[in-house]
């Protein structure tokens, strides 16, 4: 609604002179029809014209002069109401879906900007977990938002390839390992050794301070451990490459934890240098008191390095090396701690830009009942979850759609879906649980319902045999819902800005599942002949056709964003 919001924008510039970009943020859209199209809360002229807001409302509607877009102004309270002028709007809201195609709901807003985001960061030698595809769903959701937005997004896989526990199943493998299970299956295989060890290491406690030493001579270099290393993070990354494969995502840089190992020491200079640091009795530490934090941990008492450190240098090196308007951190609410002092030491160390690092957390994932964690061993592999719902969607469609020319591929395509949609349902703080009969329900929220809206639009516009015309009338366009129709879609880019502004590409899905419901029941009510999209009136047909496809665009576009595919059949 950009364009018509600008023009409202205008309208009340020209009346009290406050810039039209500042008007168009306070605009709001309210949820009800019968309090107006678009309002204008007055509290934020109180000041300039030392009144209430609701006498400011009450002088403004007899101000402002409706137009040919512009129905009617009216005073609520403190809000100024404007109903618009419906065939207005539907000329405005398709014209510029012809007009700008694949590109409608893209904007320049970001450009020159850069946005880095580090998201799906799984830690190598463990399965790819159900957390870890939360990270990633929402992560290259939020990259294509900014995308969309103009700007510049660096997504980053941090991966997890460093650290203490690369010491136990290190140790864990000199003692058990047996090469053939390893090559086998290599992610079980580690990370059977590392439940075990822990298991051990309840019995005898001697093997953590052993796993302790193997991390030191992984940390000094020792060749024997850094071939194991090696070995099992290109075994990791192999096996992660399927999955992102299956989620059709990607990265611009995978640069995981052992990336920074060499610019540890300087980082540790500057904050010795900030006078941040201080000895306690078992390791390096920076006092958080102050800002009512426990202290973030700097190096142990046996010298090796901890995440924290490895944070810390991350964000500066990625600082200088992409100079960010923003960096994203889109990890689990578990985490909120670790990014509140990783934030507070950068100010510390005065950088100003950790004002622009913001941790995007979000809710734990139940399987069932069960929460996930990998140290217990009731993990659950992110590739079985996979294939059950792409098998659960294929039993689906074989039955509703016995003919389907390409089965598996749609198969595949919904039971991905179904799992991406899920993590992107609800707001980001939500816990959410996989409920298989709920993912995959075909007519209730889900990303199957959405997709197979998509179906149904596809099956229409096959249905009308020609490429979708290229004008319209919206005199023909004089159903309810045909207006309601036309100004969801014009609200794309705002739904974009908003998931975007608030990192919450759940707007995005709320979006869809509304305008996917006001379409089919576009679809379902009309049957009498004049009234069906495709109808016995040409130049109605015409319309309709012009306007379900700018639906088919819109929804295109806003799967692509989840990073759900749009079939064409189901
Ligand atoms: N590998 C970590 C984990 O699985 C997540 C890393 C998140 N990114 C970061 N820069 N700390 O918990």
């Amino acid at each position: 609604m950009r364009s018509i919001k600008n023009h409202i924008a205008e309208k009340i510039s020209g009346v009290v002179g406050i810039d039209s970009a500042e008007i168009i943020s306070i605009l709001e859209m309210p949820p009800f029809e019968e309090m107006g199209d678009i309002a204008l809360p007055c509290f934020f002229l109180a000041k300039k014209y030392k009144k209430a807001p609701n006498a400011i409302a009450a002088e403004l509607a007899g101000e402002i002069i409706p137009d040919d877009i512009i129905f009617g102004v009216e005073a609520k309270g403190p809000y100024l109401n404007f109903s618009l002028n419906r065939t207005a709007v539907i000329s405005i809201s398709l014209s510029e879906i012809l007009r700008k195609k694949e590109d409608y709901g893209k904007s320049l807003d970001g450009q020159g900007k850069s946005i880095v985001i580090d998201y799906s960061s799984p830690n190598i030698a463990k399965p790819f977990g159900i957390g870890h595809l939360r990270s990633t769903v929402i992560g290259a959701a939020l990259k294509r938002i900014y995308q969309y937005q103009g700007y510049n997004v660096v997504g980053i896989n941090h991966l997890g390839d460093w650290g203490t526990q690369f010491g136990k199943v290190i140790l864990a493998y000199k003692l058990w390992g047996d090469e053939k299970k390893l090559n086998e299956n290599p992610i079980e295989y580690l990370y059977e050794l590392y439940v075990k060890i822990h298991q051990e290491e309840e019995n005898d406690p001697k093997l953590a301070e052993k796993s302790r030493e193997e991390f030191k001579k992984l940390e000094n270099s020792d060749s024997e451990n850094y071939k194991l290393w090696e070995r099992f993070s290109d075994l990791s990354k192999q096996e992660f490459d399927k999955i992102y494969k299956m989620l059709d995502v990607e990265f611009e840089s995978v640069a995981g934890e052992s990336f920074y190992n060499d610019k540890i020491a300087e980082v540790q200079r500057k904050l010795e240098k900030a006078g941040l640091l201080k000895e306690s009795k078992e390791a390096i530490i920076i006092d958080l008191e102050k800002y009512d934090m426990p202290p973030m941990l700097v190096k142990k008492s046996d010298d090796t390095t901890l995440y924290a450190t490895r944070d810390l240098a991350a964000a500066i090196y990625r600082k200088e090396n992409y100079n960010f308007h923003q960096m994203l951190y889109v990890v689990g609410v578990a985490q909120s701690l670790h990014f509140r002092q990783l934030f507070k030491v950068l100010e510390l160390l005065g950088y100003d830009w950790a004002k622009d690092c913001h941790h995007i957390s979000f809710g734990w994932v139940k399987l069932g009942d069960e929460m996930m964690s990998t140290r217990k061993g009731n993990i659950v592999f992110l590739e079985d979850v996979l294939s059950k719902a792409i098998e659960l969607a294929r039993k689906i469609i074989k039955e509703g759609s016995p003919d389907l020319p390409d089965p598996d591929r749609t198969a595949f395509d919904v039971g991905v879906g179904a799992v991406i949609f899920t993590d992107l349902a609800y707001r980001r703080d939500t816990d959410i649980s996989f409920d298989w009969d709920r993912m995959l329900d075909f007519s209730g929220n889900s990303g199957p319902y959405l997709q197979y809206t998509h179906a149904r639009i596809c099956s229409v516009l096959r249905k009308y045999g020609k490429p979708a015309p290229k004008e319209f009338s919206a005199e023909c366009l004089k159903l309810p819902e045909e207006y309601l129709i036309a100004k969801k879609l014009s609200l794309f880019s705002d739904i974009i800005d908003k998931a975007g502004n608030e990192y919450e590409p759940y707007h995005i899905s709320s979006f869809l599942l509304e305008l996917c419901g006001l379409f089919n029941t576009y679809y379902q009510k009309y049957k009498a002949p004049e009234d069906r999209i495709i109808s016995t009136n040409q130049e109605k047909t015409e319309s309709r056709i012009v306007m379900t496809d700018a639906i088919r665009n819109v929804l295109a576009s806003g799967l692509f964003i989840l990073g759900i595919k749009a079939p064409h059949m189901m």
